[in-house]
């Protein structure tokens, strides 16, 4: 009778079983893609943020940009932290930006050019996230470039040649990341796409 009990129980759907079950399956069928952040990476001009945003909807995942977050920090834009307090000051921000965000549930992230080549953040985001090299040309990056003057960094010379030294001092770290993607196509919705694709190639080999 008491077995009989259970098993009726069971049929109705046991509320401890149901949710074993559930964390179970849930559990088997969770990737390594599911828990982590998907970090874009590269040069000013890659497209971190466009894609990112169009990588984020297809991924039904929230988005954020770094910079962004700084800024929101900081109540100043990145010209006026540069400004205020000098690189120092932001790249500190920046790694502590970052870790923050990286503890929060997972997410596709932009992350500004050159928060990547500090170690501490380069560590975490190898531990929490999948990080995605954006690479383009330097012609297409300096072009894109000019259409905006918010970054310090190329105001003081030619962002034709700023970016080709940033590139050959930053290579070695951004060559570090998990995945590279050509994002010199001006197709953000295509650049998102292959990126996915991508990402599931990487998962099948974790
Ligand atoms: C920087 C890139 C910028 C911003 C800051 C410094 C860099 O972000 O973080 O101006 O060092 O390359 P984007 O790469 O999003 O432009």
């Amino acid at each position: 009778m008491r077995h009989q009990h259970g098993k009726h129980q069971r049929a109705k759907g046991n509320p401890d079983c149901g949710d074993f079950q559930t964390l179970y399956t849930d559990v088997m069928t969770r990737t390594a893609l599911d828990d982590r952040c998907v970090v874009l990476i590269g040069l000013m001009g890659a497209g971190k943020t466009t894609v990112g945003r169009r990588l984020a909807a297809i991924m039904d995942r929230p988005f954020n940009d770094a910079d962004h977050e700084i800024e929101r920090a900081a109540g100043r834009s990145v010209s006026e932290i540069f400004n205020d307090f000098g690189e120092a000051a932001f790249r500190e921000g920046e790694r502590k930006v970052i870790a923050r965000l990286l503890d929060e549930a997972p997410m596709v992230l932009a992350l500004g050019g050159g928060s990547f080549v500090d170690p501490q953040t380069r560590a975490l985001v190898k531990e929490r996230a999948v990080s995605v090299w954006l690479q383009a040309d330097i012609e297409t990056l300096a072009t894109r470039v000019a259409r905006r003057d918010t970054r310090p960094l190329l105001r003081d010379g030619d962002p034709l040649e700023i970016l080709g030294n940033l590139l050959e001092t930053r290579e070695p770290a951004y060559a570090e990341a998990d995945i590279r993607i050509d994002a010199s196509a001006g197709n953000h919705q295509a650049t998102a796409q292959i990126i996915l694709a991508a990402l599931k190639d990487w998962e099948a080999v974790q």
